[in-house]
C-alpha cells in the first residue's frame, strides 16, 4: 500500500491577479513543489479565470513547479491539448459534465500529463469508482467550485474515506486530493480521512507566516 507524503498545492486563485508570476515566486520560496491553477468557463462554474495562455505565460519562469491544473469546464475534453502544450503536469476534469470521461483521460496520459478526475460536493463517490485504475488522482471538492473563500463542507470526510478505502482495496496509488476551504484544522481531519494533496487558496494566502504554514502540512 502507497501511503503518499502530504503535498501543499497552494490555489493562484487566491493569489494577486495583477502581478501572478509574483505570487507564484512565494510559493517556490517556499520550497513548495505544486502550484493549483483553477480554469473556469462560465458555464460549468459560474465564474471565469484563466486559460492555456495564462499558464504558458507562467511555465518558463518556473520550469520545475507542478503545475496542477483544475479544469472547471463543461466541455473539458475540447481544451486538453491545449492545456498540455502550455505545460500543465496534471489535469483534473470533473465527472459531472456529458462526454467521454474515459477517453478524455486516456488523452490527458497520452500527451504525458497525469490524468485526474474531480467530483462536487453533491456528486457521490460511486459515480467516479469504475475510472479509478484509469487516474493518477482524485480530487474531491470541500466546496460547490467556483469562487475561493468558502467554508469547508465536513460531511466530505466521509467521501474521502470511502475513496481511500477502495484505493486499499484495489492497491491503486492514485493521490487523493482536497480543495475547498481548505486549512490548518480541516485540513488535518482530511489526511486522517485519507487525503495527501491539499489545495489551500484563501487560508494559505492570508497567512501571516506561508513558510510555517507550509512546514505544518509537511508534517501531516
Ligand atoms: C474553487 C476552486 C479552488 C479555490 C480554493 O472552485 O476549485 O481551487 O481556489 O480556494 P479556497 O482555498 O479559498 O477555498
Ligand atoms: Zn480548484
Amino acid at each position: 500500500m502507497v501511503i503518499h507524503p502530504s503535498i501543499l498545492a497552494p490555489s493562484l486563485l487566491a493569489g494577486d491577479h495583477a502581478q501572478l508570476a509574483t505570487s507564484v515566486k512565494e510559493v517556490a520560496a517556499l520550497g513548495l513543489t505544486w502550484l493549483h491553477i483553477d480554469i473556469m468557463d462560465g458555464h460549468f462554474v459560474p465564474n471565469l479565470t484563466f486559460g492555456p495562455q495564462t499558464v504558458k505565460a507562467l511555465r518558463p519562469h518556473f520550469p520545475g513547479l507542478y503545475f496542477d491544473t483544475h479544469l472547471m469546464l463543461e466541455e473539458p475534453h475540447r481544451y486538453i491539448e491545449a492545456f498540455a502544450k502550455a505545460g500543465a503536469n496534471s489535469i483534473s476534469i470533473h465527472i459531472e459534465p456529458e462526454y467521454d470521461h474515459r477517453a478524455t483521460l486516456s488523452k490527458i496520459r497520452e500527451l504525458g500529463c497525469h490524468a485526474g478526475i474531480v467530483l462536487n460536493p453533491g456528486t457521490g463517490a460511486d459515480a467516479i469508482k469504475a475510472l479509478l485504475p484509469a487516474v493518477d488522482l482524485v480530487l474531491v471538492m470541500t466546496v460547490q467550485p467556483g469562487f475561493g473563500g468558502q467554508a469547508f463542507r465536513p460531511e466530505m470526510l466521509n467521501k474521502l474515506r470511502q475513496i481511500d478505502a477502495w484505493r486499499r482495496e484495489q492497491k491503486l496509488s492514485f493521490r487523493l486530493e482536497v480543495d475547498g476551504g481548505i486549512d490548518l484544522q480541516n485540513g488535518v481531519e482530511c489526511r486522517t480521512a485519507g487525503a495527501d494533496t491539499f489545495v489551500a487558496g484563501t487560508s494559505f494566502f492570508a497567512a501571516a507566516d506561508r513558510a510555517a504554514y507550509a512546514r505544518t502540512v509537511a508534517q501531516w
